[in-house]
């Protein structure tokens, strides 16, 4: 029987990478799949790929009111919630000295306070039993350099994967934290890096992996359908890091 048969579930950043896959192994394991961005092009070309029952919601991760908004078109649609995988992120890598007040307050909006808000406002459809996945990274435990407003966000979200794991045990939701390392997708030019110092930065990104590669959306998504799954119901305020042992060796 498909893993993720008869449950609900929102991947937000399905639009491409890591959440894309995760998107179209939700389906195959039997899911019924929502997916968020801010593009609504990217939306429309996702919801080709993957086919017409798939959910489309236009929604900015950072947008704090929207994710109210967000919350109450899923439940409009769906009679629960049974899996929330919070995927999207903004990757800006820059040297210390160049961060900004609003390019910081932007992008802790989008990996960290939507994130918060974005739980809060799904509690009342999250089923029982029920997972949240949250999105961190390796960069959480590696002092990568010009990663420190990035993995500072994604420090903090890994926190509240911890700390909601406790708080929210009672009503039957296990929240668990997902840490990519390396992998291949388009983020890898997001960094806000000129392509010269990006191409370092990817040199000195996959010294570090043990394994000798990149990831792949694949891999990610496979470690997100187990901890969506009931395979993983005993698993809880666990971060599964899926790294090529960039954060362990
Ligand atoms: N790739 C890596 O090496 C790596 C390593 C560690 C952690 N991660 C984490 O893995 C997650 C997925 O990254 P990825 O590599 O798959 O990136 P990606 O290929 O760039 O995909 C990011 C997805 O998130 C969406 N998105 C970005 N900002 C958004 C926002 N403000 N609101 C809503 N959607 C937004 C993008 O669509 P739109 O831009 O159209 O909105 C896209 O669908 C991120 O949280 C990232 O930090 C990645």
């Amino acid at each position: 029987m498909p893993r993720l048969q008869d449950k609900y579930a929102l991947i937000t950043g399905g639009t491409s990478g890591i959440g894309l896959e995760t998107a179209r192994q939700f389906l195959a394991e039997g899911a019924t799949v929502a997916i968020t961005g801010r593009s609504q092009t990217a939306l429309s070309a996702a919801g080709r790929e993957l086919g017409d029952s798939v959910l489309l919601l236009q929604s900015d991760a950072g947008d704090i009111a929207g994710q109210r908004t967000l919350a109450q078109r899923i439940a409009q649609q769906w009679p629960r919630l049974d899996v929330l995988y919070v995927n999207a992120g903004d990757v800006t890598h820059r040297p210390l000295q160049e961060w900004d007040e609003s390019a910081y307050d932007r992008l802790m909006d989008i990996n960290l306070k939507g994130p918060f808000f974005l739980v809060q406002s799904l509690l009342p459809l999250l089923a029982n039993p029920s997972s949240v996945i949250l999105c961190g990274s390796v960069s959480a435990h590696i002092g990568l350099p010009q990663s420190s407003a990035y993995a500072a966000s994604k420090a903090g979200l890994l926190s509240l994967a911890r700390t909601l794991s406790g708080e929210l045990l009672a009503r039957g939701i296990r929240v668990n934290g997902l840490s990519p390392g390396p992998t291949e997708t388009a983020a890898l030019g997001k960094l806000g890096l000129p392509p010269e110092e990006q191409d370092a930065l990817r040199d000195q990104i996959r010294k570090r992996v043990p394994l000798g590669r990149l990831g792949r959306p694949w891999e990610l998504a496979k470690a997100a359908v187990f901890l969506a799954s009931d395979e993983a119901s005993f698993v809880v305020g666990a971060e599964l890091q899926v790294d090529g042992g960039v954060g362990r060796l």
